[in-house]
């Protein structure tokens, strides 16, 4: 079976939520286990310092997210798990990716326009707040992709625009220098997306969000405060529209699930709805939350995870990398032009 590369990155811009858990870490760690995926998971901190200036809470949300996801089982052994910054080919390909994208392209991506939109609604210059690292956000994502001819990136679908913009560099590049970077295609999960504290889609940017290693008295304490309706036990519910029931799918088995409608049509009460809701999310996470807590009391445990993601990732980068600086015209002036990418020596040949 033809291996397909399967890569996507995870910002460090928070404590890892319990959507964050069931819309990617979930989906991401089975995926991993598939046969005939070679993963590439990274945590993604060069893109962190676009938004974020605070070094401390960079350093910390690195760490959490890195411990959760082995936490949460992920395989190192199975997936390339490493960081963005500790390869630095990422960010040589990003500048040579920049020099081929129009930056009309780059003028269309959402973010970008959605802040000036608001600057400019606002009565401010429109460039305000906009840095350069904004705005060439989705070039180092192509970077990112391209670096390791991915098939697939999982993401979410606010990230679907610049996969789309990827394969438009992708494209330039390809045709400028004769090479053949793969055209990666965006992989939109169907895990719904789990609903936060005040009903509204669970995200930091709502602060509506249950981090997913709480102690278990704070994951009590949130799930009490969601609002209910003022239906007493007895009366018939609908789980179609029920916060609490959306978190009970995200956690529960199937037959749990079908039961569970079942007993909304008969009338369960919501503090009791609440208590089951509690121990399923528990009965997943209690084990999970005390690897987590032993990660982060070894950090250096993380480090050495992560470096050796990073050892064999590199070795990958840098095959590929000199075929590209080639192709480019960085070469010495001794070195003939290549006919070709070679890409025999990057593991998997497509640069060719
Ligand atoms: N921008 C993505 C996010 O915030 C994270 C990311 C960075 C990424 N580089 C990537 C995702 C490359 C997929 C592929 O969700």
């Amino acid at each position: 079976m033809e291996l397909k590369t399967v890569l996507t990155g995870i910002t460090p811009s928070g404590t890892p939520h319990l959507g964050n858990y069931i819309g990617m870490i979930k989906p991401a760690v089975a995926m991993s286990a598939e046969d005939g995926r070679n993963c590439y998971y990274f945590i993604s901190d060069l893109h962190a310092l676009v938004k974020c200036h605070d070094a401390e809470h960079v350093q910390r949300f690195t760490l959490e997210i890195a411990a959760a996801w082995l936490a949460l089982g992920l395989d190192p052994q199975q997936v390339l798990f490493y960081r963005q910054s500790r390869v630095p080919e990422i960010a040589e390909l990003h500048w040579m990716l920049s020099c081929v994208t129009p930056k009309g392209l780059l003028n269309r991506a959402h973010a970008y326009k959605a802040l000036r939109e608001r600057n400019t609604t606002g009565g401010a210059d429109p460039d305000t707040d906009v840095s350069l690292g904004l705005f060439s956000y989705p070039a180092l994502m192509a970077a990112d992709i391209l670096l390791f001819d991915a098939d697939f990136v999982p993401v979410g679908k606010d990230q679907v625009q610049h996969v789309e913009i990827t394969r438009d560099i992708a494209g330039s590049f390809n045709a400028r220098y004769g090479v053949r970077f793969r055209l990666p295609r965006a992989m939109v999960g169907d895990a719904q997306s789990l609903p936060g504290l005040d009903g509204r889609k669970m995200s930091k940017s709502y602060g509506n969000t249950i981090p997913i290693f709480c102690p278990v008295d704070e994951l009590r304490r949130s799930i009490r405060k969601i609002k209910t309706s003022s239906l007493a036990p007895g009366e018939p519910k609908d789980w179609r529209s029920c916060t609490l029931f959306e978190l009970y799918r995200g956690f529960a088995e199937a037959d749990e699930i079908a039961s569970m409608m079942r007993r909304y049509e008969a009338g369960i009460g919501w503090g009791e709805m609440k208590d089951i809701l509690v121990g399923t999310i528990e009965r997943h996470l209690a084990g999970p939350r005390s690897l987590y807590r032993d990660y982060l009391e070894h950090p250096q445990r993380i480090e050495a995870v992560l470096e050796q993601g990073e050892e064999r990732v590199r070795r990958i980068a840098q095959a590929r990398m000199q075929g590209i600086r080639r192709a480019v015209g960085l070469r010495r002036p001794v070195c003939a032009a290549p006919a070709a990418i070679d890409s025999a020596s990057a593991g998997h040949g497509s640069v060719a």
